[in-house]
């Protein structure tokens, strides 16, 4: 843990992302107390100062249906612009001197502008003296590849120490991806049988509704597998599959990540299939003869002693029957049927579903006698909903921008995990195989089903 922000410098603060999440991340920040530091945005645009906090009021008041002008309006009073471009010296040095007037020695610079940009302004930052005091926040996508994310690392590293350089991943802000570290590792219950002893498979799937929205320019250079398999999804099956940690610190949580992901093959190519929505070619900014992916399923397997031989079937994809995020861990049957006289069909599969969407939650699925004269069994769900059970959470944005300005940076990727993620999807991005159409609302392309075992069929989210 670093010393607590004394200043929040926005990159890209009159952009999109700031417009959608960080504005209103920041107005639940100021309402908490968290953010009581000057906010100085830098951005290309020309706007004056006053246009600026109008801009951030009105993007708040868009996102929060009852926005407190009593939140807002001393939020407001700590905003300025600095307007200027990247490449000119002045705007760095006025940056510098408008840090050195609010005496700040130790601010946060989020970098909220194409990844294409972050070795200039980590460059810059430290041509005028800034990296020696503060802390860099990055966007993903982090590189296109194994090797530009190297190369990225590194360019970062040799302005900022790793410790101060915090990349977002905002799924590890997720109060229901945290919680898998306290489901596996607070419940006794089940860590006898977390392992390939007892668990068949395990399903992994991130579907959306949606489609690309308008930023088909941006999507169709980057595709499903850069967009969120290799990023928020091995995030999520890293900490379903790690070891426990040595202890809460935010090392050691780093550690067993890039443990399991070392121990994770990298994804063969022939084990995958890619999708691609019918109408999406057709979607602006998106080449009319792309054959990028919208939709990708995959098999991984990690060797390690947890795990080796359990195969883990993940799926990603816009445009889909269902939004939900869920991971469906399936258990071994009985090793013998018992109550197979009445020629009932055998028993189901126990298995334990984490919802990590927005109705978040976990059910358990277990077998009960069907009523009647014979031993047949049928599914029963045990189910907890997390925001009945425990109330409304704050969003990920808000807690991991709250993080980052008090300096704790245990739900940031550190870079060698990062890395470990490039390495198992690089050979996809090699070969990437041919991309199959799916009609929206469906749930993806049928090829997918041959990555299972026969008999097998992809969960549906519950
Ligand atoms: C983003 C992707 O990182 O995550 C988007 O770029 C995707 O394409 C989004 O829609 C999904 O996030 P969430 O929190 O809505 O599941």
């Amino acid at each position: 843990t670093q010393p607590e922000a004394d200043a929040l410098v926005l990159f890209g603060a009159t952009g999109d992302l700031a417009k959608r999440k960080l504005f209103p991340a920041l107005y639940h920040l100021e309402r908490t107390g968290v953010l009581n530091v000057p906010v100085i945005g830098v951005a290309r645009s020309d706007w004056t100062d006053d246009g600026f906090r109008e801009h951030a009021r009105d993007a708040i008041v868009a996102a929060e249906a009852h926005a407190d002008a009593a939140v807002i309006d001393p939020l407001k009073d700590r905003m300025d612009l600095i307007q200027g471009d990247y490449a000119d010296q002045a705007t760095w040095n006025e940056l510098r001197d408008t840090l050195d007037r609010h005496g700040s020695k130790n601010a946060v610079y989020y970098m909220a502008i194409p990844p294409s940009m972050f070795p200039e302004v980590a460059r810059r930052l430290a041509s005028v003296g800034l990296n020696q005091r503060g802390r860099i926040v990055v966007e993903k996508p982090f590189g296109r590849d194994f090797a530009s994310a190297c190369e990225l690392n590194q360019t970062l590293a040799s302005v900022f120490p790793e410790e101060r350089i915090f990349r977002i991943d905002h799924y590890l802000g997720k109060e229901s991806v945290e919680d898998l570290l306290v489901f596996r590792f607070s419940n006794t219950l089940l860590e006898p049988v977390w392992n390939r002893r007892y668990v068949r498979s395990v399903q992994v799937t991130m579907s959306e509704t949606i489609g690309v929205e308008g930023r088909g320019s941006f999507y169709d250079g980057v595709g499903a597998i850069r967009d969120v398999l290799q990023n928020h999804l091995l995030q999520v099956v890293a900490l379903l599959a790690m070891e426990p940690p040595a202890g809460s610190d935010s090392q050691y949580l780093q550690d067993e990540k890039a443990k399991v992901l070392a121990a994770m093959q990298a994804i063969d190519p022939t084990e995958v299939v890619r999708g691609q929505y019918v109408g999406y070619r057709d979607e602006p900014g998106v080449e009319t003869d792309s054959t990028v992916e919208t939709y990708v399923a995959a098999r991984l397997e990690i060797d390690s002693w947890r795990w080796a031989g359990v195969p883990w079937f993940v799926r990603v994809g816009k445009g889909l029957t269902e939004a939900a995020t869920e991971a469906v861990i399936e258990f071994q049957p009985p090793p013998r049927l018992l109550f197979d006289e009445a020629g009932g069909p055998p028993p189901g599969r126990n298995l334990v579903r984490l919802r990590l969407g927005s109705q978040d939650g976990v059910t358990f699925t277990l077998q009960a006698k069907t009523p009647g004269p014979h031993l047949d069994s049928q599914d029963v769900d045990i189910s907890v909903d997390f925001a009945a059970a425990l109330g409304e959470r704050s969003s990920a944005y808000e807690r991991l921008l709250g993080d980052a300005i008090q300096g704790s940076n245990r739900r940031f990727a550190r870079q060698d995990v990062v890395e470990e993620t490039w390495r198992v999807v690089q050979p996809l991005l090699d070969e990437p195989g041919p991309v199959h159409p799916y009609f929206r609302g469906s749930w993806g392309p049928a090829e997918a089903d041959r990555l299972l075992e026969d008999g097998d069929h992809w969960y549906m989210p519950s």
